[in-house]
């Protein structure tokens, strides 16, 4: 039985995610801080924070416990806008999604080269290409996030371990925050999305395909007004 674990998965996508697979016949794990919100006979949670230095520990014994991890999907996050009074919650959004990811694919990525394969999925953003003065700290984890992945999978792909950075515009979930979410997408639409990519592997996902161009060619125009503001 194939076996994916999900972390970030009592709410948004990583739920929708877990729900599915869970219905296509997959053993999951989830970890999240909340308990569970799913459950099933092919489902074990587990409790934690990826913040905790307790936290790849906690992942190592998951992984020993489902025996092994063909999929794994870094859906955690967090992003909040900027308040200046607030700078600590610019650093929990790089703590949240990008170290936090790193220290996923430290306890995963071995795991999946022991195993011979395997398929690591980091949810990323569109964002990841953008300076945004909004959320500089949301802004500058995908940055990473995506840099990092895409990384890794280069140097994974051909040991048979896929690195898949999937890039989402707006999802209608509670993170998708601003006053205007162009093209937002629905949550079944990007699990959709998600699972194609479960399927093909590819080392990139941009969606949806129109948003991922506009947000190309707004990239420049947007970092030189960044650096322009006074
Ligand atoms: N929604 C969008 O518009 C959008 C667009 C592009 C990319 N994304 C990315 O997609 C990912 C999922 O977003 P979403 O919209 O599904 O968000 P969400 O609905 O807010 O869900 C986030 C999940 O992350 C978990 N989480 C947060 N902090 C955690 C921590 N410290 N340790 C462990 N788990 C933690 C939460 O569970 P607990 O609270 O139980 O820990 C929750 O299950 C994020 O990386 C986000 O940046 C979202």
């Amino acid at each position: 039985m194939r076996h994916a674990t999900i972390i970030g998965n009592t709410d948004g996508i990583g739920l929708a995610l877990t729900r599915r697979l869970l219905s296509e016949g997959w053993a999951v794990t989830g970890l999240s801080r909340r308990p569970a919100t799913v459950e099933h006979e092919r489902y074990v949670h587990v409790a934690a924070d990826v913040t905790d230095p307790a936290y790849p520990q906690a992942l190592s014994r998951a992984l020993a416990a489902a025996g092994r991890v063909d999929l794994c999907v870094y859906a955690a996050g967090v992003g909040d806008l900027l308040d200046l009074a607030d700078l600590a919650a610019q650093t929990r959004a790089i703590e949240v999604n990008l170290l936090g990811l790193a220290r996923t694919a430290e306890v995963v990525v071995p795991h999946m080269l022991t195993a011979g394969g395997g398929h690591l999925v980091g949810l990323s953003s569109l964002a990841d290409a953008l300076i945004t003065p909004q959320a500089p700290g949301y802004a500058a984890s995908k940055a990473g996030m995506s840099s990092y992945l895409i990384a890794l999978g280069a140097t994974l792909r051909p040991r048979g371990v896929a690195v898949s950075t999937v890039r989402f515009g707006y999802v209608d979930t509670k993170m998708a925050l601003g006053p205007v979410k162009p093209m937002m997408i629905t949550v079944d639409r990007a699990v959709e999305v998600l699972m194609r990519c479960v399927r093909t592997r590819p080392a990139v996902v941009s969606y949806p395909r129109r948003m991922a161009l506009l947000v190309r060619a707004a990239a420049p125009i947007v970092r030189v007004r960044a650096r322009r503001s006074r």
